[in-house]
């Protein structure tokens, strides 16, 4: 299978989770990745470029905070100065954390979150849509609360709404360059952003320690489909989808990858 066959990608938050499976699901299907995170994930992120040239494809690896212009601006020309393009952005990194009421959110919390989830995402492209050449695919990372809200993640929400209004702005700026704009949103996905104590904790405040299994249980109840959480490949697959010509008349759309959470009726 070669359905990004010659083509370059660029992936923030790479070093693990849902980035790392973007990048490999690319690299299976012939892309080349430019691949960056934070300094203190350096050691995933050289795995995660160890795994896509195991998959005989290239990679570079950069560390730079999307909260950095500078760095990102510097990941990706050095990484298209050694592949010679670029055609797909993947705007990924992100944080969920710090959950609380919206009027007991600290002013600390709400800027971190927006800086990553909003601005960082502005960086993002902002220094690669430059060096896209013969159109190319923009995808971002929403979620599922960029759609719906939820209770605690006030700060979460409105960077994944507000990423919709970029994407839609963007979709506008570069459709007459055949440059497609588009945004997934996931549900829960099972990577270590959900699966750890401080979230079960504030999911299931009436349990004291909760364990994964009581987690599974109540993810489980909010989708559809019999499943807590859906496999971050199964988010690389819409992913691919919306990087490669498969697509080639899809753009300003939002993919929602949630076993059916933003349709079931509580
Ligand atoms: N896991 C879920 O349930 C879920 C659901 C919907 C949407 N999302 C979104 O999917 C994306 C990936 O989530 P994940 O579950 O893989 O999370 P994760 O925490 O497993 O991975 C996130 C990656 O982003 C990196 N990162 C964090 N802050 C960064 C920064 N300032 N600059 C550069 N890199 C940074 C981290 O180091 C990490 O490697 C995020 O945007 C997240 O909001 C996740």
């Amino acid at each position: 299978m070669s359905r990004l066959a010659g083509s370059v990608a660029f992936v923030t938050g790479a070093a693990r989770g849902m980035g790392r499976s973007h990048c490999v699901r690319m690299a299976q299907e012939g892309a080349d990745i430019i691949a960056v995170d934070l300094v203190q994930a350096a050691g995933d992120l050289a795995e995660t470029a160890d795994l896509v040239r195991n998959l005989g494809r290239r990679a570079t690896t950069a560390i730079a905070d999307v909260r950095d212009p500078a760095a990102l601006e510097a990941a990706v020309s050095d990484g298209v100065a050694e592949f010679g393009r670029l055609d797909v952005i993947v705007a990924n990194a992100g944080i969920y954390a710090d959950l609380a009421p919206s009027w007991e959110l600290s002013e600390a919390a709400w800027r971190r979150t927006l800086d990553i989830n909003l601005t960082g995402v502005w960086h993002t492209v902002r220094a690669a849509v430059p060096h896209l050449s013969g159109g190319g695919s923009v995808v971002i990372v929403s979620s599922t609360n960029g759609l719906k809200g939820g209770a605690n993640t006030a700060h979460y929400s409105a960077s994944k709404h507000a990423v919709v209004g970029l994407a839609r702005t963007l979709a506008n700026e570069l459709g007459e360059r055949g440059i497609r704009v588009n945004t997934v949103h996931p549900g829960a996905v099972g990577t270590a952003m959900i699966r750890n104590a401080e979230v079960f904790a504030k999911l299931l405040p009436d349990i004291e320690s909760p364990s994964e299994e009581d987690a599974v249980a109540l993810f489980a109840a909010k989708n559809l489909l019999p499943v807590p959480w859906v496999d971050p490949v199964d988010v690389s697959n819409a992913v691919l989808f919306l990087a490669s010509g498969e697509s080639r008349y899809v753009t300003g759309t939002q993919m929602v990858v949630d076993a059916g959470l933003t349709q079931k009726v509580m």
